[in-house]
């Protein structure tokens, strides 16, 4: 870092100045409730604050406190976060709810050290807790933090990188001034929010003018280096509404990775045009009949680097023995209209069923 000592104070001086005038009224930022700071932090992981907003208001109004978290069900607690997607962070957030209420905590520690040891707590929401509820002095560096400092600063390790991460927490931690932690590492996000954009960042109104290195030398969209785009992928798909009786069949993700555990209306590559053909030959590997399929249309999904187009069809089906064992393994599930509203399933599923109106 190639600051010295009183171009530290004054960039960590005009970036304070700047989140007094400009801060958003944001509902977690009243009070100071280390609980809905947590709560606010487990949302703004890898989601922007505007779609964070409705679903932190309505998820307070629920469970206003830790203690009525804890108490909370899990498939509940999904129901909330419905759309937010990475369910893994509410149901992360439950368990640290309920370890924390178990060791009779009423809201989040105030050290670092302690809130990592909870589910879904790493570095950054540590940090982010613990200087914003605690005003402790610790950095809180996320993809936003990262961008600012980088830029501030100059600094030419890859985005994303270990190396960068480390750097830029040392340079956050060197410029925050006394008893400002909270303020400050927020000043920072809300910078990286509001002003030091991505792809155009708006530099005139940045409070550090000709203080930040890279715009100094023109590299401010250069930084954070990064690494080249995965390639996107195109996946053909077909998405199947398996209908028993009054039934709808869903299946059970895997409890890792993507859509971690939810019930989802199956999906599986399309190689040919023939729907009673394809979705009745994988369909009949899992131990169900098709009788019938009915074409209903064309969704379109994206996840990871692939933008998947699924050809939805509805099928009567009779169901094998294979089939029924799966059920009681909970691989797969039978579900009334009613429980399809009311169980948590990812976007793309909600996009198949609503073809069926
Ligand atoms: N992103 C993560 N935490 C934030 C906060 N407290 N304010 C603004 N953006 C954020």
């Amino acid at each position: 870092m190639s600051f010295s000592s009183s171009e530290r104070k004054e960039a960590a001086a005009l970036a304070l100045g700047w989140f007094r005038r400009n801060a958003r009224p944001l509902p977690w930022r009243e009070g100071r409730d280390p609980y809905k700071i947590l709560v606010s932090e487990f949302m703004l992981q890898q989601t922007r604050v505007e779609t964070a907003l409705p679903y932190f208001t309505r998820w307070v109004k629920r469970y206003p406190d830790l203690a009525s978290l804890a108490r909370a069900d899990e498939a509940d607690v999904e129901k909330l976060w419905e759309g937010l997607g990475y369910y893994s962070r509410c149901r992360s957030l439950l368990a640290a709810a309920r370890a924390m209420t178990q060791e009779g905590l009423d809201k989040p520690p105030p050290s670092t050290e302690a809130l990592l040891r909870y589910p879904g707590i790493g570095p950054y929401t540590a940090g982010a807790v613990a200087s914003i509820a605690y005003n402790l002095p610790v950095p809180a560096v996320d993809g936003n933090v990262e961008r600012v400092t980088s830029r501030l600063l100059n600094l030419t390790e890859p985005a994303g990188s270990p190396a960068l991460k480390r750097l830029a927490s040392k340079s956050v931690l060197a410029m925050m001034p006394k008893g400002e932690a909270c303020d400050f590492n927020q000043a920072l996000m809300e910078l990286g929010a509001l002003v030091c954009l991505p792809k155009l960042p708006a530099c005139l109104e940045c409070p550090w003018g000709a203080l930040c290195l890279a715009r100094k030398l023109g590299v401010q969209t250069q930084r954070p280096l990064t690494r080249p785009r995965p390639v996107v992928e195109k996946i053909s798909a077909w998405g199947a509404l398996f209908f028993y009786e009054d039934f709808c069949l869903l299946r059970r993700r895997p409890r890792e990775g993507l859509w971690s555990g939810l019930w989802e209306v199956p999906w599986f590559p399309r190689e040919g045009e023939d729907a009673l053909a394809e979705v009745g030959a994988w369909a009949r590997a899992v131990g169900i009949e098709c009788l019938s399929c009915r074409e209903l249309g064309v969704a379109r999904f994206s996840f990871t680097r692939y933008r998947v187009t699924a050809w939805v069809a509805a099928c009567e089906t009779a169901l094998s023995p294979v089939f029924r064992e799966k059920t009681s393994l909970g691989e797969w599930g039978l579900h009334t209209p009613d429980a399809l509203e009311r169980v948590t399933l990812p976007a793309p599923s909600r996009k198949f069923l609503a073809l069926l109106k």
